[in-house]
């Protein structure tokens, strides 16, 4: 009963209560559990911010040691999972092969499907987030007809994904650490942001009492789309369209015309900077010292460049946002276009789950059941098909 309001892509609706992130978009302000973003990208890591998303404070040495072990001691998969992944055309789309097996991990966790066990709820928040980088690595080495490389358990977290991309035969590969860093960072940008589309996914499917696994596929999914995680890979077509340096001062022209967007500038929260794009701009600098400036970097240094001094931009309050600065760390990594949002999927990993895990715990959490306004006809009467 009662009338619905009408609220298509609930701009105006709040569908929940949560602690998790807080996000002023006019103040440029992005806090996990309180914490601002800056401190938490300058001196923590990602495992840490895991922990306190998913846990709600960050942890003390003893339960951060106990975390890290626990999380680095579920990275492997079961080799059936491997063998599945190998069954994908040797062209499948990372995001469809990762949504994919992390779907399957709920066949080989049935006891996940207990989600009021919190003690199976907390085993599974870690075996999720140790295995999302390992069906990561296998889904870009597969894309490359490469044999997948096993975790290395010595390693830290990001170090460890490095090393499953881009371990060849020889036994000893190591990852610069300045990569590592950056990689670390990227990771803590992405890891949570509040009522974004793959989040409300999660929460939605979650509200049935599903297994996570389920849930956090269904967050992939939603990921997957090219107005979410989609942006960054967005960017580097745009720069291999502008194609070189000279051709910059035309298409910002085109821009301005009205003929097409510059990819990663404006934001729909942010309107005065995105606090996660100034961080990203440092790290990518810092990259770049490592990798070098290859032609496509160099036309979106010089973009940058000219749009943030031109009155168009200016006056529109369009800044760089986090997706134009990823996608140039990608690249220089090497990292082919469909990979970007792989590597957006892995660290949004603990921020689905900390939702996830919220949502279980309030109980005026109802079934995600959105009401509708019907616009179609009532009462028609069906005629026999050979009469219409
Ligand atoms: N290039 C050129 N003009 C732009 C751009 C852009 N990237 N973004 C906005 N504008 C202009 C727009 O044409 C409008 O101008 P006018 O007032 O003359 O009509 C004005 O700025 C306001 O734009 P809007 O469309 O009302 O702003 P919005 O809040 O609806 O859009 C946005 C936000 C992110 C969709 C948009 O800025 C955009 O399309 N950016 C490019 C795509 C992109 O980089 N997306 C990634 C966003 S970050 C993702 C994440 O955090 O997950």
């Amino acid at each position: 009963g009662g009338l619905a309001t009408y609220d298509p892509g609930f701009v105006n609706t709040a569908s929940c209560r949560s602690s998790v992130t807080f996000i002023d978009g006019d103040k440029g302000i992005l806090e996990y559990r309180g914490y601002p973003i800056e401190q938490l990208a300058e001196q923590s890591n990602y495992l840490e911010v895991a922990y306190l998303l998913v846990n709600g404070k960050l942890p003390n040495k003893a339960e951060y040691e106990a975390w890290a072990h626990d999380v680095t001691y579920h990275t492997f998969v079961h080799e059936n999972l491997k063998t599945f992944m190998q069954g994908f055309r040797y062209d499948a789309h990372p995001m469809g092969m990762l949504a994919a097996s992390v779907g399957a991990l709920s066949t080989f966790y049935p006891e996940s499907r207990n989600i009021f066990d919190e003690e199976s709820r907390a085993l599974q928040i870690r075996r999720l987030i140790a295995k999302m980088p390992t069906l990561g690595a296998f889904a870009f080495r597969h894309a490359q007809g490469k044999p997948y490389v096993y975790p290395d358990n010595e390693l830290s977290y990001t170090a460890n994904f490095l090393s499953m991309l881009f371990k060849m035969s020889e036994p000893k590969y190591a990852a610069d650490d300045r990569l590592v860093r950056a990689l670390e960072i990227l990771f803590i940008l992405h890891a949570d942001h509040e009522q974004n589309a793959s989040t409300n996914a999660v929460r939605a499917i979650g509200s049935t009492q599903v297994d996570p696994y389920t849930a956090v596929a269904g967050g992939i999914g939603a990921l997957y789309g090219p107005l979410h995680g989609g942006a960054n890979e967005a960017v580097l077509k745009m720069l291999r369209r502008i194609g070189s340096v000279d051709n910059v001062p035309s298409f910002i022209e085109g821009v301005k015309n009205g003929d097409e967007r510059l990819m990663g500038f404006g934001h729909r929260v942010y309107k005065n900077y995105d606090p996660r794009a100034k961080i990203i701009k440092k790290a990518a600098d810092d990259v770049f010292e490592v990798t070098g400036i290859n032609p496509l970097l160099k036309i979106a240094v010089e973009l940058e460049k000219i749009a943030l001094e031109d009155e168009y931009f200016v006056s529109r309050k369009l800044y760089p946002n986090v997706d134009f600065y990823s996608g140039l760390i990608y690249e220089a990594l090497e990292f082919p276009p469909e990979m970007f949002t792989v590597l957006f999927a892995i660290p949004r990993t603990s921020g689905w789950l900390a939702q996830w895990l919220e949502m279980l715990g309030d109980t005026d959490q109802k079934i995600a059941r959105p009401k509708q306004i019907y616009t179609g006809e009532r009462g028609v009467q069906y005629v026999p098909m050979g009469d219409r």
